[in-house]
């Protein structure tokens, strides 16, 4: 790296618009969306898509609600103008989906682009050139004044040809490509000098496209050259004003929802921000952005599982585990005060004492969009007590009583700790057992009866002490006071239960129980036990055995 970059790089200047309007602005409702997953993602895969590929992706972009879909680049190649045809041949866009192309400003590329759209329904066609200075130097070297003749050049050859597209429905779109890296009075130059050929009105309206190309910027840059377009511009009320950013400084989010607020109508981007170097806009993550303020997104991603797939399966590209809303971990908690938290959030909401979704940790609920906080599947030594509980009770429904967690959690992340790495449910669960059920000394239970007279209950209980066969008989109000007193009748160890709690592990003919006790003995000390057995008498008096065993 350098030493001074300075003397390589210099700053972006900034936009002259001291009274800008965006930074008090919210945002109200979703703008028009339009994927170009199938042109501008499809471009920057390592291997494009083939043709069936492309037609599951389309249909998974229809059945998510949009409207507008770049399907390709049909004078650039034979595949692109094929799948064109069959699209619109084989009437695979529903009558209010356009069919967008995208074309440069050159005569046989718009000649072939209107042939590829002869019998569609709905149609944009997308011309662009570039803009920036750097593009009219190093690229064409040429001129200001050269670089607005070939745009102007290029729209009066697509207005030329639009006789040719009777009984199609036609929308226009330019785009000054490198946009945001072009003076904003050039930008507004060239695009009015478009706007002079194609002559949109309020009733029907052109595309102005205004890309990010390269993000050169902060967000709130673009966001100034938005607001200065749309307050500059001559006749705006005749334009869907669009924006079309990119990642690469990692804010073609923020650009493109600060371009919203700067007056944008239209936003285009990819499913999960594939595309060019470091990705387009992900459309996902500012639809569902839009969503967690409770703005109707007008994209549907319900089943967000399922469009993941067919992108995975389409694009052979994977949508990193900590995508926004996307991602595999992104609803996984693995911090204990995360889980503590999330927790308590759900089940205020159980408890319906949430008007409005307010769960700690979880922008949204996971299960509007097909997914599940479930999804926790490990812990770590940082997971604390209620993770591990959470765990062992949503893989397994062992629902440890309160102060019981208190007591295995520390254990568990003890030897989470030891092992120095992430533990599975079930691994979390062998531990449990371990610590709690397999416990078999000093004490083990053989044999265990008992008989009621008078609500007196009798006890008579075979038992292993080391090894040894010990036989204790007892009475009290229930079983387990019975064992209490058989114990402290045979001089065995003297306790008092402090808790105890059960519920069934497993429903039908083989049903299991499990118990959980807590112990106290004469110095104060206290320890939980556990049991599982088909008999819940048996499975409590195990559980106190457990607890013993553990004094
Ligand atoms: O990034 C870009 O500028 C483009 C244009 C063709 C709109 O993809
Ligand atoms: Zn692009």
């Amino acid at each position: 790296m350098q030493k001074n970059p300075s003397k390589k790089y210099r700053p972006f200047p900034p936009v002259a618009l001291p009274d800008r309007q965006w930074p008090g602005r919210v945002l109200t409702h979703a703008p028009r969306w339009c994927s170009v997953d199938l042109r501008d993602g499809n471009q920057a895969l390592a291997v494009p898509m083939n043709v069936s590929q492309k037609l599951e992706l389309f249909q998974t972009l229809v059945k998510t609600g949009f409207k507008e879909i770049e399907v390709g680049f049909p004078s650039a190649s034979n595949t692109e103008f094929a799948f064109n045809r069959r699209l619109i041949e084989e009437k695979r866009a529903p009558d209010n989906v356009w069919l967008q192309v995208l074309v440069q400003a050159r005569e046989d590329l718009i000649e072939r682009t209107v042939e590829s759209l002869l019998g569609a329904k709905k149609v944009i066609i997308h011309m662009y050139n570039s803009t920036s200075p750097a593009q009219r130097r190093v690229v064409f070297g040429m001129s200001r004044k050269e670089i607005i003749q070939v745009a102007v050049r290029g729209a009066q050859w697509i207005k030329d040809r639009l006789p040719r597209l009777k009984g199609t429905e036609v929308m226009l779109q330019y785009s000054p490509e490198s946009f945001s890296a072009t003076e904003v009075e050039f930008a507004k130059e060239i695009s009015e000098a478009v706007m002079a050929v194609w002559r949109p009105t309020p009733g029907r309206k052109m595309i102005l496209n205004l890309p990010d190309t390269v993000e050169v910027a902060m967000p709130n840059v673009y966001a100034d050259q938005i607001e200065w377009m749309c307050r500059n511009i001559e006749n705006r009320e005749a334009l869907i004003v669009s924006l079309h950013t990119h990642n690469d400084r990692c804010t073609g989010v923020a650009a493109t929802e600060l371009g919203l607020l700067a007056g944008a109508d239209r936003v285009e981007g990819t499913l999960f921000g594939n595309g060019e170097r470091t990705g387009n806009l992900d459309i996902v993550t500012v639809a569902l952005n839009l969503y967690q303020h409770g703005i109707d997104p007008k994209l549907d991603f319900s089943n967000l599982n399922s469009i993941i797939d067919v992108y995975e399966r389409c694009t052979g590209m994977t949508v990193p585990a900590r995508q926004p809303y996307a991602g595999e971990l992104v609803f996984t908690a693995f911090s204990g005060s995360h889980q503590d938290a999330i927790k308590k959030g759900l089940a205020e909401r159980k408890r319906g004492k949430q008007k409005y979704w307010d769960v700690p940790y979880l922008t949204i609920d996971p299960a509007d969009i097909g997914r599940k906080y479930r999804e926790v599947i490990r812990v770590n030594s940082q997971s604390g007590k209620g993770g591990v509980a959470y765990l062992l009770e949503s893989e397994f429904g062992i629902v440890l009583p309160k102060d019981m967690q208190r007591e295995f959690g520390p254990i568990a992340n003890d030897e989470v700790d030891k092992l120095g790495r992430e533990v599975s449910a079930a691994e979390l669960k062998t531990m449990f057992w371990r610590e709690y059920i397999e416990r078999a000394k000093p004490w083990q239970l053989k044999g265990f009866e008992t008989g009621s007279k008078n609500g007196i209950v009798k006890c008579r209980a075979k038992l292993l002490r080391h090894g040894q066969p010990v036989e204790l008989a007892g009475e009290g109000n229930g079983p387990l006071a019975a064992l209490v007193h058989g114990f402290s009748r045979a001089r065995g160890p003297r306790f008092e239960i402090v808790n105890y709690s059960e519920h069934a592990l497993s429903s039908g003919e083989e049903a299991v129980a499990i118990a959980y006790i807590q112990i106290k003995d004469p110095d104060g000390r206290s320890r939980w036990g556990a049991g599982v057995d088909t008999n819940i008498e048996l499975a409590s008096v195990r559980a106190v055995l457990s607890a013993l065993n553990r004094l």
